[in-house]
């Protein structure tokens, strides 16, 4: 029984055929337990010594089925490794990262501008009340003027803001009185425009102010330049022209000199050398006044500016509607910047 065990043992090539081999030789039906079983029918001179040549078959199986599987273990193992080698001197594959949107990155360098200058940077509500975005900027509901931003109404009194001004009622209101107030608020705008390649029904506006006691016209100028020289170069200069918003009186359009080709005038300036990039004036008496603050004892200038616009200039882009499609070739090109 032993010598024909160790035979076939020694022919297995698979786990498989050593575990059938197993149960074939020591399993509850193999012939040792047989042998074993039948031990009762021996006499008690046999018993020990067949007992003991059946252990001695038993524990030499054992030792070579012990033997087998742990060659078997070992090969799979090495198998495995084989397998499943990394070789640590590929080059990796590249991760992916985004980039800011050119539009934020314009934002950004805005926001951190005026940060320079002791400006707080707020947000405020898309959704906005008529009056923050009207009435509190003095443009009462039969005022002409409302016809110069055809709006999106979501009921008589709530609309989506036309304008970041309603930051100017909103912030007087929350500091109660209190003086300086100094702010930038970015954000979303809405109007019902035709889109097309210098108009869009949503943009962004940046809007700006400053009350304090003795603001005067020359804070303005002065903050604006320096503001447009940090942005667009040292070199850049500004000029005002009178305009009309019946918040800030008096009222300017503020344009700079043509950074894109030194002043000199070429398509972008229209060949005037100029380019309009905001409005901006004194805050009204009376905004002053609705919102709390007496206009005898402080004044304040304001300002609005596009930053889609003020992109569009730095950048060359042609097409207000290349910052809202997300087309990554247009993207891709402000990625390092
Ligand atoms: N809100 C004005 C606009 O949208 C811009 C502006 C802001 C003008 C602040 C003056 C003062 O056109």
């Amino acid at each position: 029984l032993k010598q024909e065990a160790l035979r076939e043992l020694a022919g297995v090539s698979s786990q498989q055929e050593l575990s059938e081999l197993r149960i074939k030789y020591l399993g509850k039906k193999g012939p040792l337990t047989e042998i074993l079983r039948g031990m009762g029918a021996l006499s008690a001179e046999e018993r020990p010594v067949i007992g003991q040549v059946a252990n001695d078959v038993r524990a030499a199986i054992e030792a070579v089925i012990e033997e087998k599987q742990a060659a078997f273990t070992k090969a799979e193992t090495e198998q495995r490794l084989q397998a499943e080698t990394i070789d640590v001197t590929l080059p990796g594959r590249p991760l992916p990262v985004g980039a800011v949107h050119p539009l934020n990155k314009v934002i950004q360098e805005i926001e951190d501008v005026f940060i320079g200058m002791g400006f707080t940077v707020e947000e405020g509500p898309e959704v906005e009340t008529d009056y923050y975005n009207f009435e509190a900027l003095n443009l009462p509901k039969d005022h002409p003027a409302r016809d110069m931003q055809d709006s999106f109404y979501i009921t008589d009194e709530i609309l989506m803001r036309t304008q970041t001004s309603p930051m100017q009622p909103r912030m007087m209101e929350r500091l109660k009185g209190a003086v300086p107030v100094k702010f930038i608020s970015p954000g979303k705008v809405y109007r019902r425009d035709d889109d097309d390649a210098t108009h869009s029904h949503q943009f962004t506006q940046i809007e700006g102010l400053v009350i304090d006691k003795g603001i005067r016209m020359s804070d303005l100028k002065g903050t604006l330049l320096q503001f447009v020289r940090e942005l667009f170069g040292q070199r850049t200069q500004i000029r005002l022209r009178p305009s009309f918003f019946p918040f800030t009186e008096p009222s300017v359009e503020v344009d700079v000199s043509c950074f894109m080709c030194g002043g000199s005038g070429c398509r972008l300036c229209k060949h005037t050398g100029w380019i309009e990039i905001l409005g901006a004036g004194m805050v009204h008496p009376r905004v002053l006044e609705m919102s709390g603050y007496d206009p005898v004892q402080v004044s304040g200038f304001a300002f609005g500016m596009g930053p889609e616009r003020i992109a569009m200039l730095k950048y060359g882009i042609d097409d207000i509607r290349n910052f809202y499609n997300n087309d990554l070739r247009f993207l891709r090109q402000f990625a390092h910047l």
